[in-house]
């Protein structure tokens, strides 16, 4: 079979070299892809939410499967109009993946179904956000209702920093039209974890939990990120937190995205934090964790492909993983989350990888023998391994090539 992925990111990068492993592929096309995955598969020059071009495409090219990355072209409908050209397509509807699009949405939408998530309010007029927010007190968190590249999010530790939060969404307009509603949230606190299953309606199959690293810097420090790095499994994480999530937030979501006329399939990630009560949603997904994909898909032992076929067919695709900790660490270019420069040289012999370490490409386009940046997170570098320290010390160990040239940062705490 000849496959599709759609997106150029990291997430996408980790997705191709898993199909790589499967004996039913013949073909992997990547669009747009980027400096890495056009290493391993053939990269074709269309934007990830070109809908009309990627139904062209794959239809002018006889794909027979499609993956779809990223939440910007789901929600563009990408999977629709897959669907009306008859074309095989693992991925939400536009309909189903507004339980990532819309927070308000996604918060009405637990509430309905009695699925634990924090309190809520949701404003389009900043007077009265802010004296819900006064009212409220610190610490606060406030949310862009629509998509914001993991950047839409301010845990305020004040009310004034709530205030200016809401102020540059409702009045600055600091992300568009996708910060014109805002969502604020009751503060919680506690660990962290992210939990992605396969899900095809009312089925679900989870995949072993993450942990990704949000904010920019060691210890937890600095503004929130798209993800610095991310391990697989959560050893501080009890099997019955994980089985409770399962059971109150990932079957419920299931049976009530499908009891809206809005079934969805393809993989739906649960965002989650630990309380007293028990976990409770931060935010849903409607596709795969970047970076979590990087280090989860390295140990899940099936045939991805089958897996897709299998779940959309509604049989148990009877996912295997292994025994192993996965650990990565993201590589970003300085500035990032803020402004940062492209097309900045990374370190030569970029590719002399050790055998027991892998690198994942998010924004990189090569140049001749060599790279350059091209986003904010540049790559990721990864080790799956019978232990956290080795894999630790074997990421750690690679990345000193990093510290050589200029103008890319990395956590030095990922997984620790
Ligand atoms: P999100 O983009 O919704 O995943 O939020 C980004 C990060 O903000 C999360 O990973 C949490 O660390 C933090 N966060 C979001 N919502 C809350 C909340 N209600 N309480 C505490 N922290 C939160
Ligand atoms: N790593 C968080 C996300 O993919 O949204």
């Amino acid at each position: 079979m000849d496959v599709l992925v759609i997106g150029g990111g990291g997430r996408e990068h980790s997705i191709v070299n898993k199909l790589r492993e499967s004996e039913q592929i013949d073909m992997i096309y990547a669009t747009p892809g980027n400096g890495g995955i056009d290493q391993v598969a053939t990269c074709i020059d269309i934007k990830d939410d070109d809908v009309d071009q990627l139904v062209a495409f794959a239809s002018d090219h006889m794909i027979d499967w499609t993956f779809v990355g990223p939440e910007v072209p789901l929600l563009a409908g990408v999977v629709n109009a897959f669907q009306e050209a008859g074309l095989n397509v693992f991925g939400p509807t536009k309909e189903a993946a507004l339980i990532e699009g819309s927070k308000d949405f996604a918060k009405e939408f637990m509430n309905k179904y009695n699925i634990p998530t924090a309190n809520h309010q949701t404003f389009t007029n900043v007077d009265e956000a802010k004296s819900y927010i006064a009212e409220q007190g610190a610490p606060i968190v406030i949310k862009a209702d629509g998509l914001a590249a993991g950047k839409g999010v301010v845990v305020a530790l004040s009310v004034e920093e709530a205030i200016a939060a809401v102020e540059s969404m409702l009045v600055d307009n600091q992300f568009g039209e996708a910060g014109s509603r805002v969502v604020v949230e009751e503060f919680l606190d506690g660990k962290e974890f992210s939990l992605m299953a396969f899900v095809h309606g009312e089925n679900v199959f989870p995949m072993v939990p993450a942990r990704d690293h949000k904010r920019a810097y060691d210890e937890d420090k600095g503004p929130n990120t798209g993800g610095m790095g991310a391990f697989a499994p959560v050893p501080d994480l009890a099997a019955p937190v994980v089985e409770e999530a399962i059971e109150k937030v990932l079957r419920p979501a299931a049976a009530g995205l499908l009891a809206e006329d809005r079934a969805f399939t393809g993989i739906l990630y649960a965002g989650l934090i630990e309380t007293p009560e028990g976990p409770k949603v931060i935010e849903f997904n409607a596709r795969f964790g970047d970076p979590e994909t990087q280090v989860v898909l390295p140990l899940l032992e099936n045939d991805l492909l089958q897996v897709m076929i299998d779940v959309s067919n509604g049989d148990d695709p009877r996912l295997k993983w292994r025994d192993a900790y996965s650990i990565g660490v993201v590589v970003a270019s300085k500035g990032y989350p803020g402004a940062y420069d492209k097309g900045v040289a990374l370190p030569v012999g970029l590719d002399a990888v050790p055998d027991d370490c892998f690198v994942i490409h998010a924004g990189t386009d090569k140049r001749g023998d060599d790279y350059v940046s091209t986003g904010g997170r540049v790559l990721l570098v990864g080790s799956v391994q019978a232990e956290s320290a080795a894999a630790q010390a074997k990421i750690y160990d690679y990345l000193r090539i990093f510290d050589k040239v200029d103008g890319f940062f990395y956590r030095r705490d990922i997984g620790f």
